[in-house]
């Protein structure tokens, strides 16, 4: 078990500057991240939020560099632990997947090989990192986290098909935590697993976290299941981070007109206001708006909204957005800090 503790004055564990990442399509260019720019310290959960489309899961995959064709890194910086993995080899890339960033994504069984157990699973990806450790070693590794993780030491022996969705889940989070994985990018992972099972899955992590000093980045379609979990938020709206803070202030006093409206379209946050969809549809990504992206569904946006894309700006201490209403009142912009 690990005593870490989050000391903010350590460079963050991960540096993400000015990223761009574009799919060549037979439309056109699509720009699904589109300079974006934040920081994580080690033992922070980030839960990354926006409407589907937005490129959230693009962001994620590009972070472990597994954008596919025809998708890829346009430019940017991805500083991790020192390095930015965008300058590596794919060789010396794929000696930090797994090991050190090991991503989790909806469906479990685009991971597990089906037919493989789920002991051969462990014993294979510590091997792949770590050959001194024997068999048996890797298997009673497996045994403990099945402990920790709620499932029965026996279902080590079982193939992938044979848990329920649920079950696979935490087998691979097992797997992140037995390589102890610095990173872990979850994508959507509980979205596929019905509400008693993803409240289990989101009391599990909590609990997870807290032993391992974990450092998880939660992304999701669901801003709901961030509020238990996340110590920020960040907030994505047509390949932009829009607004960025900490979770109790981005709850309490969200500042960017996206961000309002998402929180006021989740059931369960505010059960003093009257649940409202968000009008119109986000926008297609091989022609966005002008100006702030937000501004055709934006009931405050003025006529420099149209025209302009707003800054960056802290808007209070640690409080980021990118919104023209809250330009004037700070002027610390262009974001010299970002987490
Ligand atoms: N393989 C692909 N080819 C072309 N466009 C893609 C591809 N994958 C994603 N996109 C586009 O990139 C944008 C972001 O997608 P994605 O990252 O999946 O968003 P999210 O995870 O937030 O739903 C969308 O406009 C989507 O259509
Ligand atoms: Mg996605």
């Amino acid at each position: 078990m690990d005593e870490k503790k989050t000391v903010k004055t350590e460079p963050p564990l991960l540096k993400v500057r000015d990223l761009v990442v574009e799919y060549y399509t037979r439309a056109g260019v699509v720009r699904a991240v589109d300079g974006v720019s934040f920081d994580i310290h080690r033992g922070e959960v980030i839960g990354l939020v926006g409407e589907s489309g937005c490129g959230k899961s693009t962001l994620g995959m590009a972070l472990l560099r597994l954008v596919r064709t025809p998708g890829q890194i346009s430019s940017g910086q991805i500083i991790f632990d020192g390095e930015d993995l965008i300058q590596l080899s794919e060789k010396e890339m794929r000696a930090r997947r797994g090991a050190r960033i090991s991503m989790i994504f909806q469906d479990p069984m685009t991971s597990l090989d089906p037919l493989q157990r789920i002991d051969d699973h462990f014993v294979e990806s510590i091997h792949a990192h770590d050959k001194s450790i024997s068999r048996q070693e890797a298997i009673e590794k497996a045994g403990e986290l099945f402990d920790l993780l709620g499932i029965a030491r026996d279902r080590l022996h079982d193939f992938p098909h044979q848990l329920s969705g649920g079950m696979r889940q935490r087998v691979m989070i097992g797997l992140a935590l037995a390589l102890d994985a610095d990173l872990i990018i979850a994508d959507e992972p509980t979205t596929s697993l019905d509400v008693l099972v993803e409240a289990q899955f989101l009391d599990l992590l909590k609990d997870l976290r807290r032993r391992y000093n974990m450092t998880l980045i939660l992304i999701t379609h669901n801003i709901g299941i961030v509020s238990e979990l996340a110590d920020r938020v960040a907030v994505m709206y047509a390949g932009e981070i829009v607004e960025m803070a900490d979770i109790e202030p981005l709850f309490a006093e969200p500042v960017h007109p996206y961000t309002q409206a998402l929180l006021r379209s989740v059931p369960n946050i505010r059960l003093d206001e009257e649940l409202k969809i968000m009008q119109g549809q986000p926008p297609d990504l091989l022609d966005p708006p002008s100006g702030c992206r937000f501004h055709p569904r934006c009931p405050y946006a003025i006529k420099l909204c149209r025209t302009e894309a707003p800054p960056w700006t802290e808007v209070k201490p640690n409080h980021w957005a990118s919104c023209w209403l809250h330009v004037e009142e700070n002027e610390n912009q262009g974001g010299a800090s970002y987490g």
